[in-house]
């Protein structure tokens, strides 16, 4: 397995060079790690969910990220704040994503589901009470209904507290893909049987819904509208485990995706694959320059710059000029 690796490894580096790596940036963040941004469309100010629980937003270049949200009402920040986080009393929000028509920022949490928080920020109100999931991961909103999708992983984490056996032992198919219709403020479950789904995007259509799972290394595509409505497929087999997808403004995909090398040490190979609305890997970037063996979360492209998160390092990765 390791030379196949080491291989592939380098040929995506050849990949990487052509597209030079001197556009890399840093944006620091308050403290280590966060799964997902998501972008205002007022001034395209950056926000994220730390590690710690809090959400925060990036003021200016000078001020760096401020608070600007939480999960939970009453959250201890001397307790909270700079923790590596998995507190439920700290929150853990996992992913964000503005609602472009109502301005309102939507935000998953782990163990809270699906919240929402005005402009002003604050605490976010829960729009769904009860034991709908074990472990919600990702989302997006459908803008031309409020219709929001979202993932269960299951109880996954809770019985393994080592990730390495996590990923050995792959054979977890305890994750669902669920609904959630602002009208009737109502939860239903869309799919089971999902090998740890940790990423989700909506089709720019709106016809289907993609999840990534996690330990199968694949994506799902499940058709929401059209003759397969409620049937789901296989949308592309990937080179490594994906996590979070994110649309692109032209409709395409971004995949953040880690190879993983499990002995001596977990090792990543963190890349970041671009797939069109038909399935097919167009690009293949690659962060090992400037990851080294650490493994990211979410590659987003916003305004023609990718930025690249991680759960173990203490900024937002900025790589502007690449050819996309
Ligand atoms: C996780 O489990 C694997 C295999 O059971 C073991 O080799 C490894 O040392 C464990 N890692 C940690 C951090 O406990
Ligand atoms: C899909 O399932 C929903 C219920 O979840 C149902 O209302 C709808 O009619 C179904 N559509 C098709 C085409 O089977
Ligand atoms: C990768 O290694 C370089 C050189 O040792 C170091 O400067 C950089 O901070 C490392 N990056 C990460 C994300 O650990």
């Amino acid at each position: 397995m390791v030379p196949v690796l080491t291989v592939l490894f380098f040929c995506l580096l050849q990949n990487t060079l052509v597209f030079g790596l001197n556009s890399f940036h840093k944006i620091l963040l308050p403290s280590i790690g966060s799964e997902s941004y998501a972008f205002d469309s007022e001034n395209g100010r950056i926000y994220t969910g730390l590690n710690d629980g809090r959400i925060v937003k990036f003021q200016d270049p000078k001020i760096g990220f401020v608070d600007f949200a939480t999960t939970v009402s009453n959250r201890p920040k001397k307790l909270c704040d700079g923790t590596k986080g998995d507190l439920k009393i700290c929150g853990k929000p996992i992913g964000l994503e503005f609602n472009q028509k109502t301005k309102e920022l939507y935000i998953i949490d782990a163990y809270l589901g699906l919240l929402v928080v005005g402009k002003e920020g604050g605490v976010a109100t829960q729009l769904s009470r009860g034991s709908h999931f074990d472990y919600a991961d990702a989302f997006d909103i459908d803008t031309a209904t409020g219709v929001i999708y979202f993932t269960d992983v299951g109880d996954i984490f809770s019985k393994n507290r080592n990730f390495t056996d996590i990923v050995y032992r792959a054979n977890d198919r305890g994750g669902k893909l669920l609904k959630y219709d602002p009208k009737t403020k109502k939860i239903e479950v869309l799919l089971k049987g999902l090998a740890m789904p940790v990423g989700l995007a909506i089709s720019k259509d709106g016809a289907f819904v993609l999840i990534s799972e996690y330990l199968t290394s694949k994506i799902t595509r499940f058709w929401v509208k059209g003759p397969k409505a409620n049937t789901s497929e296989t949308f592309v087999e990937l080179p490594g485990h994906p996590d979070n997808i994110r649309r692109a403004s032209s409709g395409d995909f971004w995949v953040a995706v880690n190879i993983l090398k499990l002995q001596p040490t977990l090792t990543a190979f963190p890349l970041g694959q671009k797939i069109s609305a038909k399935g097919q890997i167009l690009q293949t970037v690659n962060f090992y320059g400037e990851y080294n063996a650490t493994s990211i979360t979410e590659v987003q492209e916003h305004l023609g710059t990718l930025y690249v998160a991680s759960l173990n390092t203490d900024f937002v990765g900025v790589y502007k000029g690449l050819r996309f």
